[in-house]
């Protein structure tokens, strides 16, 4: 298996239900995939959560660790947000670190990681005035936002979940992140 860790953190939109098979797209370009989900995510995967833990062969963490108690995960090369709905854009954006996963990708502009996200929201939610500022916010500060041409484009139904998850945009996001394994 490659030494270089891909962070993976998906939040709870329904490109969430192909992580397994993203997994093994990531392992099979050369990384070791550590898997983070927010809470919600978390528990929209509730059945899978064992399995993707035994698939990455690192814990599934949704949660920060208590004060004290060792970091359980390789330090990331890369870090992926994806999906990433309207409420994790924003709140990353923001800096509200609520979620593990906001937290360690907001550390991660601070620590240099590479970092690539692909927002997963709809024709309603990009209206809203935050929205662009967050993207901008993001790219300003080193992120390659997927979003737009070639990347995401907003689903167009108005309500969260009517989006198509089959034609979101896992494999240029991959792309995006490297492929560890071509240089080993
Ligand atoms: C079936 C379903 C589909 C959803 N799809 C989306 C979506 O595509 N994008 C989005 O931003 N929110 C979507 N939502 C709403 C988010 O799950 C909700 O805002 C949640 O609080 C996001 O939390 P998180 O960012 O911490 O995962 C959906 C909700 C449901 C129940």
């Amino acid at each position: 298996m490659s030494n270089r860790t891909l962070y993976l953190f998906a939040s709870a939109a329904p490109p969430l239900f192909d992580v397994a098979r993203v997994i093994e797209d990531a392992q099979a370009d050369g990384w070791d995939v550590c898997l983070g989900l927010t809470p919600t995510a978390a528990r929209w995967l509730a059945e899978s959560l064992d399995g993707l833990a035994v698939l990455t062969g690192n814990p599934v963490r949704w949660e920060y660790g208590l004060p004290g108690q060792p970091d359980l995960w390789p330090p990331a090369d890369a870090i992926l947000v994806a999906p990433a709905t309207f409420n994790t854009v924003n709140a990353w954006a923001l800096g509200l670190t609520g979620t593990f996963v906001v937290g360690v990708a907001a550390e991660g502009i601070g620590k240099g990681i590479p970092t690539v996200a692909v927002p997963c929201v709809n024709a309603a939610y990009v209206r809203h005035p935050q929205f662009d500022r967050s993207i901008e916010t993001l790219r300003g500060a080193g992120v390659t936002v997927l979003y737009g041409e070639g990347g995401f484009v907003p689903n167009q139904p108005n309500q969260p979940g009517q989006g198509d998850p089959a034609v979101y945009p896992w494999r240029v996001a991959l792309d995006a992140v490297g492929h560890p394994g071509a240089h080993v």
